[in-house]
């Protein structure tokens, strides 16, 4: 039941935290082009995510869900045509009530013709919110129903919850078929609770994930969503940066990038694009990172990855260099004489016999993957989790 797309956590962009409302299908072509040629495709960014704001007022005179003339004079089948030919797949938004958050129409009570209307454009992938009149049903119902229409429609379409954690959603949303669904409220919004600010949109959202045990839902096709990334959008230091970055990749979280790819700086880039601090992400074991140790400031989380390795995260949640120490026991490497460390962020290598430190800057994170075996003789891959539910 959709399970099977997203074994990873999805990867791409999405219009939403840099232009809101104010979107139209030559920022979207231009987007597209600009993640091919800035090397975000070449990494994995796939999808290009129209969030809200892409239809008309109303629906056409056949009931169905139409673009907005103005700003997608095209159509949305069309620029799926261009985001096709490079290979790249594309997104659209609607919400399980009477109205999008934006005031646009819907889907309540119109999901297997929107779904079809989808299908037909050649959408891949639909972020479905929690905005409009509920008409009275269950998020379980609403939600449900989408899910059910998007099987029907025959094509295979990502589905992502967007619910805001409202319903505890991680415990059931795989359950009807939900690829991702996301925990809290938005990373980047003007006068409410988040916004792209290290306590509010970074350090909230990964104690959210920490304190409701997140991690245990994830699993291939089934991806916990703390939100699109909020990478050079101005709220946040360099160092900052690195940190929401390494952990939402720590934490298995679906990659969007909410900047401009048009517009962006070279430490940007390099955040966005680093492959090995990606691979982390996308691990084929599918699990998602937790919280080990926790000595206020400063936190150990870990990441169990394929060949029964480690990826470890020290992070540092106060103003001031400090040096984190861990050990290879304490993120649950088994016993032996020598581990073999690579800084995902530094791209160095070093061996310990055991003690993984680093003196991590002030709001700042160092990552290692932590393997046995230097010499590269694999251990058989782990099965982490069973693939009973998809
Ligand atoms: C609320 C969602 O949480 C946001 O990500 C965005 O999709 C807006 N709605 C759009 O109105």
């Amino acid at each position: 039941h959709q399970g099977g797309l997203s074994k990873s956590p999805p990867m791409g962009w999405n219009s939403w935290n840099t232009f809101r409302c104010d979107i139209d299908q030559t920022v979207v072509k231009e987007t597209a082009d600009a993640m091919v040629s800035s090397g975000m495709t070449d990494v994995g960014y796939e999808f290009v995510n129209i969030d809200d704001c892409w239809m008309a007022d109303s629906r056409d005179t056949n009931g169905n869900l139409a673009p907005n003339p103005n700003t997608f004079p095209d159509g949305i089948d069309s620029l799926a045509d261009h985001i096709h030919d490079q290979g790249q797949k594309l997104g659209v938004y609607s919400s399980a009530g009477t109205e999008t958050c934006q005031g646009l129409p819907a889907s309540i009570d119109n999901e297997f013709n929107d779904a079809d209307t989808f299908a037909s454009w050649g959408v891949n992938y639909l972020k479905y919110d929690n905005c409009g009149d509920h008409l009275g049903r269950s998020a379980w119902e609403r939600f449900s129903t989408m899910s059910d229409a998007l099987d029907q429609s025959g094509r295979d379409i990502v589905f992502s919850q967007c619910s805001w954690g409202s319903y505890d959603e991680w415990q059931w949303s795989w359950r009807h078929g939900g690829n991702l669904w996301r925990t809290t409220g938005d990373i980047t919004h003007e006068g409410s609770w988040t916004s792209d600010d290290w306590t509010w949109g970074i350090m909230d959202i990964i104690d959210h994930a920490d304190q409701n045990n997140t991690h245990i839902h994830a699993n291939w096709g089934h991806w916990n969503d703390p939100d699109m990334l909020a990478v050079g959008n101005g709220g946040l230091s360099t160092s900052e940066e690195r940190v929401h970055f390494g952990m939402w990749c720590l934490m298995a979280a679906p990659l969007f990038a909410g900047n401009d790819p048009r517009d962006m700086t070279q430490t940007e880039v390099d955040i966005l694009t680093n492959q090995e601090v990606i691979d982390v992400n996308q691990d084929p074991a599918g699990v998602q990172g937790y919280k080990v140790r926790d000595d206020g400031d400063q936190e150990v989380w870990v990441k169990p990855v394929t060949n029964n390795n480690r990826v470890v995260a020290l992070l540092n949640r106060s103003t001031s260099p400090t040096t984190i120490l861990t050990t290879a026991s304490e993120i649950g490497m088994p016993s032996a004489d020598e581990y073999y460390l690579r800084d995902l962020w530094n791209h160095n290598d070093s061996y310990t016999s055991g003690s993984i430190s680093a003196t991590v800057q002030g709001h700042g994170i160092e990552m290692f993957r932590v393997e046995m075996n230097a010499g590269g003789e694999d251990t058989q891959p782990t099965q982490y989790l069973s693939d009973w539910h998809w």
